[in-house]
């Protein structure tokens, strides 16, 4: 059998610098190991990538996969708390990618094919606030996760803050084990964007999904948007929409809200204008006011603010004091509990205002320096910072959200307080 092997040049490299030539097995033994590249390969089942929860009410959730073959719907098996699983029927969708990427910095890495691929959706209705729930997908029982449903005000929660995550790069696959523990067991993710990085040259959406899997089975993955999520013409389209979009969360696919445990989560788009004229700075202004309008409610305890772009940050960077003065004051007025940031590679804490405001941006995108411009005023309201691969769990405990930044190694690197309103609305 005849099979077409790419050799990557061992030089600074673009995608025009690949040659492939067809070759006999005997030819390209002499490669160490042999790059077969016949087409997009589809054993098994055929899922490729995933699964993940795309998103989830107080009574469903949206679980998401993609085959790389055949067009017949496949359904999940759903166990809610120690129930016994019952079947979920899914739905498919054909869509056809219109180019193809490749690693190529890492040549053994799966390609994004061109052609079609199917995106399954199964949406688990008929659910109570806080129901936690596992699944397995039908055809690949392998394939599987868990998920949470928006809690009720009377509840805590815990969840996971994570951003510019470039697997390629073997530093955030580490990193995930100490996601949860034991003891903390998150009902969702939140990135804070850069999620994949074709410009890093070393991986792409097909070899970032397994490593990401642990991530991924934790439960919800709820991303913002950020600058790597527009690498080229067809990845926001193609990719991060299919994806993580239409989750029906309040607001648009680029930016929204959704609330759980009387805490609002507030995810922002730093890609677009956020200007108080720009269609995201109205809706903003406006889900800020309705939560501002709640800070007497016993079911409103606060909100967490997640975007890309720091606004402040003394690292190697750009801040953006002009929208930290427009919109830090209405974040206050809101009950805003913690800002939380990604893009600058490494960590910091501010405490700013009485409320941390955090740059989370080292989940394995090559650590940069974190004290690069530590001349910038605020700088002087750094509490912690440094070049630390990290995740941030965070869980509610009463009147305050605990945050601890745990290292590659599963040590706690920083561990502090946000201020809540007040605790869980009483049965
Ligand atoms: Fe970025």
């Amino acid at each position: 059998m005849r099979s077409t092997v790419c050799l990557a040049a061992l030089v600074p490299l673009t995608w025009g610098l690949f040659s492939c030539t067809k070759t006999t097995p005997e030819a390209s033994a002499e490669v160490d190991p042999p790059i077969v590249d016949a087409g997009p390969p589809c054993p098994g089942a055929g899922i490729q990538k995933g699964p993940w929860v795309a998103g989830v009410t107080r009574t469903s959730a949206i679980v998401r996969w993609e085959t790389c073959g055949g067009a017949r719907a496949l359904g999940i098996k759903v166990a809610v708390g120690a129930s016994a699983a019952v079947a979920v029927a899914g739905t498919v969708a054909e869509f056809t990618l219109t180019e193809s990427f490749e690693a190529p910095l890492a040549p053994k890495a799966p390609k994004d094919y061109a052609g079609p691929v199917w995106t399954h959706e199964a949406v688990v209705t008929g659910l109570n606030a806080g129901n936690c729930a596992t699944y397995t997908l039908d055809g690949d029982a392998s394939k599987l996760g868990a998920f949470c449903t928006l809690r009720a005000a009377t509840d805590e929660i815990s969840f996971v803050a994570i951003g510019d995550t470039n697997p390629g790069l073997l530093r955030t696959g580490p990193l995930l084990p100490f996601a949860a523990t034991a003891t903390f067991k998150p009902d969702f993710v939140v990135h804070l964007g850069d999620i994949q990085y074709y410009d890093s040259r070393l991986e792409t959406w097909a070899s970032w999904f397994p490593v990401m899997q642990p991530l991924l089975s934790l439960g919800g993955f709820f991303p913002v948007l950020g600058n790597h999520e527009f690498e080229n013409s067809t990845d926001f389209s193609e990719y991060f929409m299919r994806y993580f979009a239409k989750t029906g969360f309040s607001g648009t696919d680029r930016w929204h809200s959704f609330e759980s445990a009387g805490i609002s989560f507030i995810i922002l788009d730093t890609e677009s204008p956020m200007d108080d004229a720009s269609e995201q700075g109205l809706w903003l202004n406006a889900t800020l006011a309705e939560l501002g309008a709640r800070k007497a409610s016993d079911d409103y305890r606060g909100a967490v603010v997640g975007f890309h772009k720091p606004f402040l940050t003394c690292g190697d960077t750009y801040d953006n004091p002009g929208l930290l003065a427009l919109w830090e004051p209405r974040f206050v007025a809101a009950g805003v509990a913690s800002v939380l940031m990604g893009h600058m590679h490494g960590y910091e804490r501010f405490d700013h205002g009485g409320r941390p405001w955090v740059v989370t941006g080292g989940g394995g995108g090559a650590i940069r320096d974190p004290s690069q411009n530590m001349t910038r005023a605020y700088c002087t309201e750094r509490t912690k910072g440094g070049a630390y691969y990290h995740v941030m769990r965070i869980r509610s405990e009463g009147t305050k959200l605990h945050m601890d930044a745990v290292d590659d190694t599963g040590a706690v690197v920083d561990a502090f307080d946000a201020p809540l309103l007040r605790g869980p609305k009483s049965l």
